[in-house]
């Protein structure tokens, strides 16, 4: 049987396979269903620097209330029961999680401001988190803020983060950088040890009739997995980090695909939200059987096979590949 274990963010793994952030983690019991399909890690859903920052500010206010004297204040306290306390739930259930599984736990930091929030790096890890993937979902609409501007604010929020903990952490960032290629090296600069590739940005549609912009979420298709398996493929072998594929996973041969382009690891979401925890089962086993019958005998040895690096065309994946793209599309004219 070929070998599956592997590395992610100097963890060791049962297989490449990495359950994407998604609503699984919210509950143990469905998390365990992914963990019994034999998935090698589990990143869990976020918590948002908006949810700590709204609770800091509820707690704020909660506590000034009518505090007359610190007594009174104190029989409050209780009542904080009731309250929504998002960070700390989640805090608890990274214990949860830890308990219950065997495979190691990621949780996920999501936001792009530096403030008190981010202190919720280090109590992640206190509350047992392997590792943690800072999610910076960012959308600029400001035309006189500048990309440098921008990176920079990234590079050092980064920075802080990976200084204030021990554990790895990994960070998930966008497609759409002109630079991309720099902008990962000063995450990776700024202590990064992995770098997901990418968040997939969910578009809101226009309701004509309504005159409403409509939040909408739909799931990936296989065919979205080309744009990050082009960057990892250009970035392999080019930073000290590692990298992590998510966006259209959807299939062992999305797995191989994404090996092949050099990521360490292959992140699903979209599959098993729509088809069950199950399915990493099979995932996994037609990633074992086109190994086994193309005579690979670990995942480390097709690793990057695919990559800038590994083919004999480097500039397929670049500008000059377009050209090609382009006219080879003249003569199918109808
Ligand atoms: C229902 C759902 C919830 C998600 N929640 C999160 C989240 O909390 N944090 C995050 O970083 N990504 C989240 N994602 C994004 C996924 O982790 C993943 O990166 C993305 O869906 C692309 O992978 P896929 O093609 O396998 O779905 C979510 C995706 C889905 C479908």
């Amino acid at each position: 049987m070929p070998e599956l274990r592997t590395t992610y963010l100097g963890l060791n793994l049962r297989n490449p396979l990495v359950a994407s952030a998604s609503p699984y983690s919210k509950k143990v019991e469905k998390a365990k269903e992914l963990a019994d399909a034999g998935v090698g890690a589990l990143v869990m859903h976020s918590l948002f620097e908006e949810q700590i920052n709204h609770e800091s500010r509820a707690l704020d206010h909660f506590l000034n209330q009518g505090t007359e004297s610190f007594a009174e204040a104190l029989t409050y306290f209780p009542e904080m029961d009731h309250y929504d306390v998002g960070p700390e739930k989640y805090l608890k259930l990274i214990g949860e999680l830890k308990k219950s599984l065997s495979i190691p736990v990621i949780a996920s930091l999501n936001g792009v401001s530096s403030g008190g929030w981010v202190d919720y790096s280090r109590r992640m890890q206190d509350a047992g988190a392997d590792a943690l993937e800072l999610n910076i979902y960012f959308l600029s609409t400001d035309p006189t803020v500048t990309s440098s501007d921008l990176e920079k604010a990234q590079v050092e929020l980064v920075q802080q983060i990976t200084e204030s903990v021990r554990i790895p952490v990994a960070v998930k960032l966008n497609p759409f950088y002109t630079s991309l290629p720099n902008f990962a090296a000063r995450l990776v600069d700024a202590g990064a040890k992995g770098l997901v590739l990418f968040n997939r940005f969910y578009q809101p549609d226009l309701d004509i009739e309504a005159l409403e912009v409509v939040p909408t979420l739909d799931l990936s298709k296989p065919a979205e997995l080309r744009l990050p398996l082009r960057w990892v493929a250009i970035l392999y072998g080019k930073l000290k980090a590692d990298l992590a594929l998510t966006t259209g996973v959807h299939s062992g041969e999305g797995v191989v695909k994404a090996l092949m382009a050099g990521s360490q690891v292959a992140m699903m979401a979209s599959h098993l939200v729509h088809h069950g925890a199950g399915e990493a089962a099979n995932v996994l086993k037609e990633l074992e059987s086109w190994m086994a019958a193309h005579e690979y005998t670990s995942v480390d040895q097709m690793r990057g096979a695919l990559s800038q690096k590994g083919v004999a065309n480097p500039a397929a994946f670049e500008r000059a590949n377009y050209l090609q793209v382009l006219t080879s599309f003249d003569t199918k004219l109808k």
